[in-house]
């Protein structure tokens, strides 16, 4: 019999294909399955010579070829495969292994997977994983939950094949059941806000006249500063790409409704559920909603009236500044908002989730990774912050470029430029610095028509008057 493997991998589609070769890369023998045989033959047939693999044809054989306590790693289909998958190897383990769910499960059903598992001895562990197909081959990010104990066999081997940032792995222990997963869903609520906020500036610049090269070349020089991150080092590529039919940038081709399989959509429902204000990411959810709604856009486009949707601008450098301030700012907030929302899950879970480590994680593997994660991970480890907008030189930097955001959104506003991240950001930013809001008002309405009582400003208790009548 050959030598045991130290993990196994299911579920051989992209994903765990790649996973598969990550680990044995990195000198792990590693079993694979598929349920299908023909994708596990396929990955023997295209990288068996890179060596490692154990080709198991069976769930028994995948578990029989791994040592003990077994790790098995699936990554498969969020929802009932991975349900189905968990049935299937249940019967086959041990007191003392360890399951892992490397999909983008919806934390909830991670939680409750964890909690039927442990009844059977099992450490279940919900896996974040991002970075896509090239990160998973190369170095993801890797957010794990599931019990400390599960981390301690566990840990090392996914620290191994995680994307490395300045030799620090992108990967630290999250928290009970399902954190990792709750963290991976934040991850790509704040993935969301980034790529529509993108898109925003996008329209902004062309709204003013700038061509699609022009504006790839904005994108590549925004890259080398504060705005230095992935999704905009793609952003230039994807616009230097030149539609071969028509000769037209291809972008202008690109019919443009996003669609979306659900954990920006997640993140915006928990924010709702835990009363946190994540307007940000919110909007870049209900961006792609109505991106994709044809009906509603075919029967209003024609019929709302409205300014032309172009920018005259005298000074374009001054302008293309203004942007890049209102795209770094509405970053910011987005950013906070995120890690708000996994503070205060954390503290409705009990998980002790240190947001420093977090931020650390994502820095390399990821597709959020940006230059202002390190920034983010230094001011949480440097202060005691509730929330990010706290940090001394993010209050400073915003302070700076509200001026240029302001202005930005004034001339989309006029234009008719629609910039629901930029406007929902804002409003979050002066939503925070105000004095008063007008929730009084909303307290005084509720006492008047529900009796629902107001608290002063001057006195403790609760108070209710009777608003109308004689006065
Ligand atoms: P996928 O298309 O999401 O899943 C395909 C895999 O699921 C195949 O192995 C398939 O087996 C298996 N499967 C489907 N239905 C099944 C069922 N009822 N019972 C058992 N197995 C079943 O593949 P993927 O893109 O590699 O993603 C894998 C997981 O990683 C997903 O949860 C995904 O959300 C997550 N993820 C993906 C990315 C990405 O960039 N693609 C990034 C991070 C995380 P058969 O071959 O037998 O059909
Ligand atoms: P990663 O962890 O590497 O970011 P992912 O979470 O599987 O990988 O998805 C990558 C991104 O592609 C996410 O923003 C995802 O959005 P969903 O959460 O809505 O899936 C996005 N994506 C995947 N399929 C998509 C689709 N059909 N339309 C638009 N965005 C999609």
């Amino acid at each position: 019999m050959s030598e045991l493997a130290s993990i196994g991998v299911v579920g051989m589609a992209v994903m765990g294909s790649n996973l598969a070769r990550n680990f044995a890369s990195h000198g792990h023998r590693v079993a694979i399955f598929n349920r299908s045989y023909e994708k596990t033959e396929k990955v023997m047939a295209e990288h068996g010579e890179e060596g490692g693999f154990i080709a198991a044809r069976t769930p028994e054989e995948l578990v029989a070829s791994l040592e003990k306590p077994r790790r098995i790693m699936m990554m498969v289909k969020a929802g009932a495969a991975t349900d189905a998958t968990i049935e299937t190897f249940v019967p086959l383990l041990e007191d003392g292994d360890i399951l892992i769910d490397g999909g983008n499960a919806y934390y909830k059903d991670t939680q409750r997977r964890e909690v039927a598992l442990r009844d059977k001895g099992i450490h279940f562990v919900g896996v974040g994983v991002s970075g896509g197909e090239e990160g998973a081959l190369h170095g993801p990010s890797i957010m794990p939950g599931g019990s400390a104990h599960s981390y301690e066999f566990l840990g090392p081997l996914l620290e191994d094949i995680s994307a490395k940032f300045n030799g620090e792995p992108c990967c630290t222990y999250i928290g009970t059941d399902g954190a990792g997963h709750f963290v991976k869903m934040v991850h790509n609520g704040i993935e969301y806000s980034d790529m529509q906020g993108i898109g925003e500036a996008f329209s902004l610049l062309r709204a003013a006249g700038l061509s699609v090269p022009e504006i790839s070349d904005i994108f590549r020089e925004w890259n080398t500063g504060e705005l230095d991150s992935y999704l905009i080092e793609i952003t230039s590529e994807v616009l230097d790409q030149v539609d071969a039919k028509t000769g037209k940038p291809l972008i202008d081709v690109v019919v443009d409704a996003a669609g979306q399989k659900g954990t920006g959509t997640w993140t915006a429902q928990i924010a709702l559920e835990l009363s946190v204000d994540l307007n940000a990411i919110a909007e870049s959810v209900f961006a792609r909603s109505v991106s994709s709604s044809p009906d509603l856009r075919a029967a209003l486009q024609p019929l709302l009236q409205g300014p032309d949707q172009t920018i005259a601008v005298e000074d374009r450098a001054a302008f293309v500044e203004d942007v890049r301030q209102a795209l770094w700012a509405s970053k910011v907030v987005a950013y906070s908002q995120g890690l708000d929302l996994i503070r205060v899950g954390a503290k409705e879970y009990g998980w002790e989730i240190d947001v420093a480590a977090v931020a650390k994680i994502w820095r390399a593997g990821c597709i959020i990774r940006a230059k202002l994660l390190d920034r983010i991970s230094n001011e949480y480890a440097a202060n005691s912050l509730t929330n990010l907008l706290e940090a001394p030189s993010l209050v400073e930097d915003m302070g700076n470029v509200q001026a240029g955001w302001r202005r930005t959104l004034g001339q989309a506003i006029a234009a008719g430029v629609p910039t629901p991240v930029f406007s929902a950001a804002l409003a979050y930013y002066d939503s925070a610095r105000s004095p008063r809001l007008p929730a009084f008002l909303i307290q005084g309405q509720r006492d008047f028509f529900g009796a629902h009582t107001y608290r002063r400003v001057d006195e403790e208790g609760t108070f209710h008057i009777e608003w109308s009548g004689d006065r």
